[in-house]
C-alpha cells in the first residue's frame, strides 16, 4: 500500500540557532512532500565554546523530549559542533531513529584540491574535536589541512541573517587566517564547517584575498536524507504544516519574521 501525505511522518531539523535553516532550505528542495520540524537550541547558543560532557548531555536530553513530542521519521543535525561531537552519542541513546549529521567536508575538499591547501571555517568546538581529526587522518594526508577556529562568526551570521549590520573589518579578521601561501601555492578551498557561515559566503567571496572554492556541505546532507527516505509517489506536503521551536521558548521579533520568511510558524 502506498503512503499518503497524512501518513509521513516529519522531518526533525536541529541546529543551535539559525543555521541549520541552510540546510532546511535544500532538504526542501529535495523533499518537497515532507512536513519539517525546525528546531534551534537558540537557549544553549553558541555551542562553539561548550565543555564537551556538557554539551553532550545537554543535546541527549534535548532529543529525548524533541522524539517524544514531535515523533519524526528521521533527524538532520544540521550542526556540525554538535554532531561531531554528540553524533555516535545520539544514535547509541535512540536506536530506533535515524540520524543525518554534518561532520567537515574534509574528505571531498581533500579529493577536489588542486593546491593542496585547504582550510576548515568552523566554531573553535569543531576545531577540537577528535572526529575532525579523524576525518583529516583518514581522507586528507596528502594536504595541508588548517583549522580555523572562528570565536565570533556564528554570533555575526545570526545578526546578519536578521537584517543587523557586520562589519567588513570583523568578519575579514575571522577568515584571515584560512588563506595560506606555501611554497608558490594557495588555500583553494575553504570548507564551511558550521552551517550558520553559507549564509556570509558571499561576503565571504567579496574579502577574500584571493578566490577560493568555499565549499558548503548542505545539498550533500539533503541527498543524504532524501536517499534515506521512501518516496510516497502520491505524498504531498501536509497543509500549513512547519513550523519552528526554539528552545528559549520566546524567539524574538526578528527571529520570528525570519522563520516566516523560511515558511515556517514559530
Ligand atoms: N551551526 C553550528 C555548526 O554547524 C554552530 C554554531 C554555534 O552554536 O556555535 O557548527
Amino acid at each position: 500500500m502506498t503512503a499518503t501525505a497524512n501518513e509521513q511522518k516529519p522531518i526533525l531539523v536541529f541546529d543551535s540557532g539559525i543555521g541549520g535553516l541552510t540546510v532546511l532550505r535544500e532538504a526542501r528542495v529535495l523533499m518537497p512532500e515532507r512536513g519539517f520540524i525546525y528546531v534551534a537550541d537558540d537557549a544553549g547558543f553558541p555551542y562553539g565554546g561548550w565543555e564537551e560532557q556538557a554539551l553532550r548531555e545537554r543535546i541527549i536530553g534535548l532529543f529525548a523530549k524533541l522524539l517524544m513530542e514531535h515523533n519524526p521519521e528521521v533527524c538532520i543535525i544540521a550542526c556540525n559542533t554538535a554532531f561531531t561531537l554528540a553524533g555516535a552519542d545520539l544514535r547509541a541513546a535512540f536506536p530506533q531513529m535515524t540520524f543525518v549529521g554534518t561532520v567537515p567536508a574534509i574528505k571531498p575538499a581533500a579529493e577536489r584540491t588542486r593546491s593542496g591547501l585547504v582550510s576548515v571555517l568552523a566554531t573553535p568546538g569543531t576545531v577540537k574535536r577528535a572526529y575532525t581529526r579523524d576525518l583529516i587522518q583518514s581522507f586528507a594526508t596528502q594536504c595541508h589541512v588548517r583549522l580555523v577556529g572562528s570565536e565570533n562568526l556564528a554570533r555575526m551570521a545570526e545578526a546578519y541573517i536578521r537584517g543587523d549590520a557586520v562589519s567588513d573589518d570583523a568578519v575579514r579578521s575571522e577568515i584571515d587566517q584560512c588563506f595560506v601561501e606555501k611554497e608558490g601555492r594557495k588555500t583553494d578551498i575553504v570548507v564551511l564547517a558550521c552551517t550558520h557561515y553559507p549564509f556570509m559566503a558571499n561576503i565571504f567571496r567579496r574579502l577574500a584575498p584571493w578566490p577560493v572554492d568555499w565549499l558548503d556541505p548542505a545539498e550533500a546532507i539533503a541527498r543524504r536524507a532524501r536517499s534515506l527516505l521512501p518516496q510516497a509517489v502520491d505524498a504531498i506536503h501536509p497543509d500549513n504544516f512547519d513550523f519552528a521551536v526554539f528552545t528559549s521558548g520566546a524567539p524574538d521579533f526578528p527571529t520570528r519574521r525570519l522563520m516566516q520568511g523560511f515558511g515556517l510558524k514559530a
